[in-house]
């Protein structure tokens, strides 16, 4: 079986740079989702309490016969949680309905520098990460100023930082004041939910390589060093973004696909989006 390469993150902690996403996968798909992906290989899956899908995760993960130790399991706090108290009884939730004794990681959803104290929140975090129930915890579509007042006021530096990437937003900025602090960067909706699949550029690259886009761009991200983990409920798709191990693009490759960038954000900007559910 292809194995997936490890970032070691800031804490020592190995997660599988290659994992599966859960976004808008409906409740009652979602059990047989991930495990058709643990099936294939996938040992990382991402959910968060938003999603709607905790249950059916872990409730995957413990049917599939592999030890707890193998996968790594990330979730993440909901909007409306944002407050140390409620935070804590947020978590607790989570780990109820994945049915498991720990996650892997735990990150704050967003910001809401708007609404409310993500320093009060992740002060509970911290808590929890002390208590040994998350093995890590991270953060979510925090910008550089964000992550400064967080290390400024805070003692535990997040593992990682998670944010949209992709080819047309490629968010160096954000990736490098990750790197300078010892912050992963993982990369959600890395095939922008399909709207870089056309590109010519990446069409050319795949075509020379006897590849999909979607696989190029991927490799794109796993060569730059970040976390990724496409989402599809398609059997041949979720195979196909595995197969990403037996090749490699060029650094010319590497330029083409990185020169794509428009700065084109698709989902809310960190900075102003307050929705609280
Ligand atoms: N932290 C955050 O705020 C945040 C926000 C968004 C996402 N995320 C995380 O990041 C994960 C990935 O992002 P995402 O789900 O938004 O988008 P994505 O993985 O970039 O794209 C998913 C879409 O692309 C399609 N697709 C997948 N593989 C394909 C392939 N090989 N060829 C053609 N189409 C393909 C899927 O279709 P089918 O499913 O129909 O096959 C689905 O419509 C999420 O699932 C979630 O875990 C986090």
């Amino acid at each position: 079986m292809t194995s997936i390469p490890d970032v070691t993150l800031n804490n020592g902690i190995p997660i599988p740079q290659l994992g599966f996403g859960t976004y808008q996968i409906e409740p009652q798909d979602t059990e047989d989702a991930v495990r058709t992906a643990l099936e294939i290989g996938y040992r990382h899956i991402d959910t968060a309490q938003m999603y709607g899908n905790e249950k059916e995760v872990g409730a995957a993960v413990r049917a599939s016969g592999l030890d707890r130790a193998e996968i790594f399991v990330t979730s993440k706090l909901n909007n409306r949680d944002h407050a140390f108290g409620d935070a804590l009884t947020a978590f607790a939730r989570t780990l109820d309905d994945v049915d498991l004794e720990y996650l892997d990681l735990f990150l704050i959803h967003w910001p809401l520098p708007t609404v409310g104290d993500f320093i009060e929140t992740w002060k509970a975090l911290e808590e929890i990460y002390a208590s040994g129930r998350a093995k890590a915890i991270g953060v979510s579509n925090f910008k550089p100023a964000h992550l400064e007042r967080l290390l400024r006021e805070t003692t535990v530096v997040p593992a990682v930082n998670q944010i949209e990437l992709h080819p047309y937003f490629a968010q160096d900025d954000v990736r490098a004041f990750g790197a300078g602090h010892g912050i992963a960067t993982e990369a959600w909706s890395p095939i922008a939910q399909g709207k870089v699949l056309g590109d010519p550029v990446l069409a050319a690259i795949a075509e020379r390589l006897d590849r999909s886009t979607a696989q190029v761009t991927l490799r794109w991200h796993l060569q730059r060093g970040d976390i990724v983990f496409p989402k599809s409920v398609t059997r041949e798709r979720v195979e196909e973004n595995f197969r990403l191990f037996d090749f490699a693009l060029t650094p010319d490759d590497m330029a083409a696909v990185t020169a794509l960038d428009r700065g084109a954000r698709m989902g809310p900007d960190p900075d102003t989006f307050n929705y609280v559910p």
